[in-house]
């Protein structure tokens, strides 16, 4: 691992200047917030640790989408698989949920932020459940970025409820099996009326989608980095709108 992981900035990197062109900013990012365990496990401390560190990320790195005027930001915080973790980082993971919607709501809300959730919300704590329904009601109106927050979410569980719904509609009549096409069925997945993500960005050096959007990256362009997600800065993000922007994106053609 020690000789190809390398998670400490180069001095170069630190210095380099990094240019964005301000009328190509990716209209929606979406991030695999990875690496809390390893950040925490680096420092003796406990994974929760690693959670709440990242929370902290997550204010910084909204704040300063919405400044660069990015429209939709979509945080994976919990997927369909980490129910596999132990009961109690489940549980403290849940906790944080209300506990950052508790303490960021007020603030997103100045900031015009739309509070949103992709996922099956219906398996989370009932708790968790109210402050969702609360922080969405409150932001419903606003007017600024879209925070999309994949918690219980799949990619592969967000396109069976998908089929489900359209074949039920087909029963009900209100649809024809000639009726459906792409555009059907992502109008029936949870990101249904926003646009694909124009980048995925993954800390931690991982270099998988783990079921995240499977449906909406199938021309994604992808943006790896070693860093986790508790020490990813502003400047991270600004070096993965650059690189994106100098990406060839051809979808299929010349
Ligand atoms: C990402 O960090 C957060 C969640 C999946 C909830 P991890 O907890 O996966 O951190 P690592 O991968 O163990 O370092
Ligand atoms: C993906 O990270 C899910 C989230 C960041 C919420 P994981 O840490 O669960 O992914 P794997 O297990 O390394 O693929
Ligand atoms: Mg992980």
């Amino acid at each position: 691992m020690g000789l190809f992981f390398n998670n400490k900035r180069k001095k170069s990197e630190k210095s380099e200047e990094i240019i964005i062109d301000k009328t190509n900013i990716p209209a929606h990012i979406a991030v695999i917030m990875d690496g809390n365990g390893r950040w925490a496990k680096e420092r003796n401390l406990p994974r929760t640790m690693g959670h709440r560190a990242g929370m902290d990320t997550i204010r910084k790195i909204v704040k300063e989408s919405s400044k660069l005027g990015v429209r939709y930001l979509t945080l994976y915080a919990f997927s369909t698989e980490n129910w596999k973790r132990p009961e109690d980082e489940v549980t403290a993971l849940m906790k944080l949920v209300v506990e950052f919607i508790g303490k960021e709501i007020n603030e997103l809300h100045k900031n015009e932020v739309v509070f949103n959730v992709i996922g099956d919300i219906s398996k989370l704590p009932q708790v968790c459940q109210e402050s969702i329904f609360s922080a969405k009601e409150k932001t419903k109106n606003n007017k600024g970025l879209t925070l999309n927050i994949a918690l219980n979410y799949g990619g592969r569980d967000e396109i069976v409820s998908g089929v489900k719904k359209i074949a039920q509609e087909i029963l009900d009549n209100n649809i024809k099996v000639e009726d459906i096409d792409e555009q059907l069925i992502s109008n029936h997945l949870y990101t249904s009326g926003m646009p694909d993500p124009d980048i995925v960005i993954r800390p931690s050096g991982e270099l998988r989608l783990s079921n995240y959007l499977l449906w909406q990256s199938a021309y994604s362009e992808f943006w790896f980095s070693n860093i986790n997600w508790p020490d990813f800065t502003e400047r991270d993000l600004h070096k993965a709108i650059s690189d994106y922007q100098n990406r060839n994106r051809r979808f299929g053609g010349v």
